[in-house]
C-alpha cells in the first residue's frame, strides 16, 4: 500500500464508484505520493473495502484540518456536496469535485468564492468521464472561438441505447446491468432523462463559450419512452437513436442548447460511439472539426480524470473560463427542430401546436411521424410528450425528406 505517511495529504469524500476509482488509481501510481488522510463517508452499516479506520464519518474533520492539502468531493447527493465544495472554498482550499449536478446548478456562485477567498475548483471527472474536454477547451482552445461543441455525454443512457440495438435487451434489462456495473446515477431518472447530459453540457458551454447557461434553461427530452418501435424505425432507416447533448453559436452570436435524442446516420462519428463510451465533436472555426471518444462512466476511467485534477492542481492549475466576456452570445429561445415522433395511433397529437406534422405509417396500433416545431413550443410540450409515452428524436431536414421519400403513403395533418 502507498498510502504512507507524505507532505502532500488528500481527503476524500465519498467512497463510491468514483472514491473507490480514484483510491486504486492512487495505489498503483508510484509516482502519485499522496496520503489519504481519511475518507469521509454517510453510511456506518455499509461493508467496506478498507478498514474502518480509513473511514471517517464527520466532514468537519476533513474540511477543518489544516495539514490536509487537498480534498476530493466525489459523493452523489448535490446539496451534501455543494455544502462540502462551499465550505472549502470558503476557507479558500483546493477542492476537485465530480458532481456534475451541483457544479452546474451552483457554478457562478462557486467561481465567485473561489475567486474572493483565493481557492481552487477542478472538476474534469464532472464531463466526459475519462475524455480531457474541459482541460481540452480551457487550455488548447483558449483562443480559438469554438462554433460548436456537442455529443454523447451520459454514459448511462448509451450503454441501454447499444445495448437495446446490438443485443434486443429490454430497456428495464440494460438499464439494469448499467447500474449494476456502477454507470447509472443513485437516482437512474437522471440518466435516462437527460438531466445529467444537461448538466455535463451547462459546465462545457461555460469553457468553450463563456456563457453561464441553467440547467433549466436548457430543452431536454430523455430516452425513457423507447421501445423497439424506435430501434428498428431508425434502422431502416440507416440510423440509430443516441441520446446527444448540442451547443451550436451561429454567425449572428446566438447559442442553441439541447439534449434530445438523436436519429444519426452511419456518417455521424456517434453512430459508433457505443455502450458506456462517451463521444463529443469540438467544431473550432480554423482547426476544423475534432472528435473526442473515451469511457465516460465507470469507477477506474472517472477515478483516473480526478487523479488527474488532483495532480494538475498540486502544480497550480485552475480554470481561467478564457471564453467569458470574450463574445457577447446570447442564449437563442426560438429556433426550427425537426423530429421523428412515434405514438399509439389512438393518440391524437395536438397538431396545432406543430409547424408542420406528416404521419409517415401506421401498424399495429402505433402511429410513426415527422414534424418540425418551434424550440419553445417542443420545451412546454415535453412534459405532455412524456407523460404519454411518445418517443422523439431530432432528425436532421435531409433525413426528414428521405424518410418522406420512402414512405409515399404520407399523410400531411397540418402544414403551414
Ligand atoms: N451516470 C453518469 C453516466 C456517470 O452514466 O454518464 C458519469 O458521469
Amino acid at each position: 500500500m502507498k498510502n504512507k505517511p507524505s507532505d502532500i495529504r488528500l481527503g476524500i469524500f465519498g467512497f463510491g464508484c468514483v472514491g473507490q476509482g480514484l483510491y486504486d488509481v492512487l495505489q498503483t501510481i508510484e509516482a502519485a505520493g499522496i496520503e489519504v488522510a481519511k475518507i469521509c463517508v454517510k453510511d456506518k452499516e455499509k461493508l467496506r473495502s478498507l478498514p474502518s479506520s480509513a473511514f471517517t464519518y464527520n466532514p468537519q474533520e476533513l474540511l477543518q484540518d489544516e495539514s490536509i492539502t487537498i480534498l476530493a468531493e466525489l459523493i452523489s447527493d448535490a446539496e451534501d456536496a455543494y455544502g462540502i465544495v462551499k465550505q472549502a472554498l470558503q476557507a479558500g482550499k483546493t477542492i476537485v469535485s465530480a458532481n456534475k449536478k451541483m457544479l452546474a446548478t451552483h457554478l457562478p456562485e462557486l467561481l465567485e468564492l473561489q475567486q474572493k477567498y483565493k481557492g481552487t475548483l477542478l472538476y474534469e471527472a464532472a464531463v466526459g468521464g475519462s475524455i480531457p474536454i474541459i482541460r481540452i477547451l480551457e487550455s488548447y482552445y483558449s483562443s480559438e472561438p469554438l462554433q460548436q461543441v456537442s455529443g454523447i455525454l451520459n454514459g448511462s443512457s448509451n450503454f441501454i441505447l447499444s445495448k437495446m440495438e446490438a443485443e434486443g435487451l429490454s430497456y428495464t434489462c440494460a438499464l439494469q446491468q448499467a447500474q449494476e456495473l456502477g454507470f447509472a446515477e443513485a437516482d437512474p431518472a437522471l440518466d435516462v432523462g437527460g438531466f445529467d447530459s444537461v448538466n455535463k453540457l451547462c459546465l462545457i458551454i461555460a469553457h468553450a463559450f463563456g456563457v453561464s447557461v441553467k440547467p433549466e434553461q436548457v430543452l431536454r427530452f430523455g430516452i425513457d419512452s423507447i421501445t423497439e418501435h424506435d430501434l428498428k424505425f431508425a434502422e431502416r432507416i440507416g440510423a440509430r437513436i443516441r441520446l446527444v447533448a448540442t451547443a451550436v453559436v451561429d454567425s449572428g452570436d446566438q447559442l442553441y442548447v439541447r439534449v434530445l435524442p438523436a436519429l444519426v446516420s452511419e456518417q455521424s462519428e456517434l453512430y459508433r460511439v457505443t455502450n458506456e463510451t462517451n463521444g463529443v465533436t469540438i467544431a473550432p472555426v480554423f482547426a476544423g472539426e475534432q472528435f473526442l471518444k473515451g469511457r465516460g462512466a465507470g469507477s477506474h476511467p472517472t477515478g483516473s480524470a480526478v487523479w488527474a485534477d488532483v495532480s494538475a492542481a498540486l502544480s497550480g492549475y485552475r480554470y481561467v473560463y478564457p471564453k467569458a466576456d470574450t463574445r457577447a452570445i446570447a442564449l437563442s429561445k426560438e429556433y426550427k427542430i425537426n423530429l421523428y415522433l412515434r405514438c399509439p395511433s389512438s393518440l391524437v397529437l395536438p397538431a396545432a401546436d406543430f409547424i408542420e406534422l406528416n404521419k409517415i405509417s401506421e401498424s399495429e396500433g402505433v402511429a410513426y411521424y415527422t414534424a418540425s416545431i418551434e424550440s419553445e413550443t417542443l420545451k412546454s410540450l415535453s412534459a405532455y410528450l412524456a407523460a404519454e409515452r411518445i418517443f422523439m428524436a431530432e432528425i436532421t431536414p435531409a433525413q426528414a425528406h428521405n424518410i418522406a421519400l420512402k414512405n409515399c403513403n404520407t399523410e400531411a395533418v397540418v402544414y403551414s
